[in-house]
């Protein structure tokens, strides 16, 4: 587990000598533990016995700092990247339900913005309680995650639920969730995505638009947020339904999705777009339907703003990713693109071949980067498609980062 730190938050009850083999079956799975003990865990279990077991001091006290370079609740709270109350008791439960901070758990519980996950171990009434069950109510609503008791004898001498879950069990729930976390490569980062063609009005009747179903970008934002994603997704009008955990915008116009975009553009790390936004629009758009006359017409358009043009002339540390949809000469307009709009990466695909382009539900894409690298990808399914799109901006997330610590030096 490249020793993660796991804050372990133990408070008084008998199954305090389960936290003992827990902190022992932490540290052979590889995590670094620190112990926090609450008074009534004392009376069950030294301290010494936690600090022999995790190799490292077991914090009591609020107001024992040993350090005078910092506050002991405070940088383990920072420290820990999973905080586990175990065994934890109703009193424990409560206070930290109503916010109370009387001792050093419970201000570690309030300083912490690690995950906070709590494994209850009381008799079976107790937790069978209203005040208690409201209370777990509570704070599983504001995200507290919960390793439910196992049913068993009790030490109480009844025979129920409220038996803090077995040391192995809880070991293997957080080390499945760390390896989970792994595979999320862009956990928490804030992903745009535009989707689908754009319409443009000439009267109240009638648009121009184009082919774009928005299934490249809808499968784009679905992946990124499988991957961890905060994923905001533009979208033109399609009939596509916006995948779950996604925040989904509509708008209907170029000038709209412009709009949409700019507004969320500062907060978002990667851009990515891959809507089909008409160029031009209308130069004027009637009130009343038009109605047809002899011969023939001309309507006059004028230029839409290029969101990604746009986007690029003001990115500073922000991933772009453009598409090109292409009927020839497809290497030469994706390498233009990229410079014309300061992408970082061009995902060009020839909208003339009928597997690949718009309405399909695969793509032939070639991915171009800033050094000129064309990565061709075979037809894929434009769910595979994303998944090797979001892998480029990954390492390119991952470049920025390097850079970033490096200028910092
Ligand atoms: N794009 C945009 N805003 C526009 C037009 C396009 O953000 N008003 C974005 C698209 O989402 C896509 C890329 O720019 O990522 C496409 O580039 P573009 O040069 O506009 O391609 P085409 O519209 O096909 O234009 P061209 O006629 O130059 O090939």
């Amino acid at each position: 587990m490249n020793g993660k730190h796991i804050l372990l938050c133990v408070t008084g009850g008998i199954a305090v000598y389960k936290a003992v083999a827990l902190v022992s079956k932490l540290t052979q799975a590889g995590f670094q533990v620190k112990v926090l003990m609450s008074e009534s865990a004392q009376q069950f279990v030294t301290p010494l016995t936690f600090q022999s077991m995790s190799r490292q001091h077991v914090y009591t006290d609020t107001f024992d700092e040993k350090d005078p370079q910092g506050i002991a609740h405070i940088d383990l709270a920072d420290w820990a990247d999973l905080v586990v109350v175990a065994p934890a008791t109703a009193n424990v439960i409560g206070k930290y339900a109503n916010g109370i901070a009387d001792n050093m758990i419970t201000t570690t519980l309030l300083a912490t913005t690690a995950p906070v996950w709590i494994a209850p171990a009381m008799n079976v009434h107790m937790y069978d309680h209203q005040a208690v069950k409201d209370n777990i109510n509570r704070l599983y609503e504001r995200g507290i995650q919960f390793i439910e008791p196992s049913e068993g004898y009790l030490a109480c001498g009844y025979v129920g639920k409220g038996r803090l879950e077995e040391p192995e069990k809880i070991t293997a729930i957080i080390s499945s969730y760390f390896n989970e976390k792994e595979k999320q490569p862009l956990k928490g980062r804030n992903v745009l995505i535009t989707a689908g063609p754009t319409r443009e009005k000439i009267d109240p009747i009638r648009f121009f638009t184009n082919h774009s179903s928005g299934k490249m970008g809808y499968a784009l934002a679905q992946a990124a947020s499988k991957l961890g994603a905060n994923v905001i997704l533009v979208s033109g009008p399609t009939n596509l339904t916006p995948p779950s955990n996604v925040k989904t915008i509509n708008v209907n116009t170029a000038q709209e999705m412009y709009d949409a975009v700019m507004e969320h553009a500062n907060a978002s790390e990667v851009i990515i777009g891959a809507a089909a936004v008409a160029d031009y629009r209308p130069r004027q758009v009637y009130d009343e339907k038009m109605k047809k006359k002899d011969g023939s017409m001309i309507i006059e358009f004028e230029r839409t703003q290029d969101i990604l043009k746009t986007l690029g002339q003001q990115k500073m540390n922000q991933i772009l990713v453009g598409f090109a949809a292409e009927t020839e000469r497809l290497e030469e307009y994706a390498l233009k693109k990229l410079q014309s709009k300061n992408a970082d990466l061009i995902v060009a695909n020839n909208v003339s071949e009928k597997d690949a382009g718009f309405a399909t539900d695969t793509n032939r894409i070639s991915i171009f980067n800033r050094n000129g690298i064309n990565k061709v990808l075979p037809l894929l399914t434009k769910e595979q498609a994303s998944i090797e799109i979001l892998k480029e901006v990954e390492q390119l997330l991952e470049e920025v980062e390097y850079e970033n610590r490096e200028s910092n030096r």
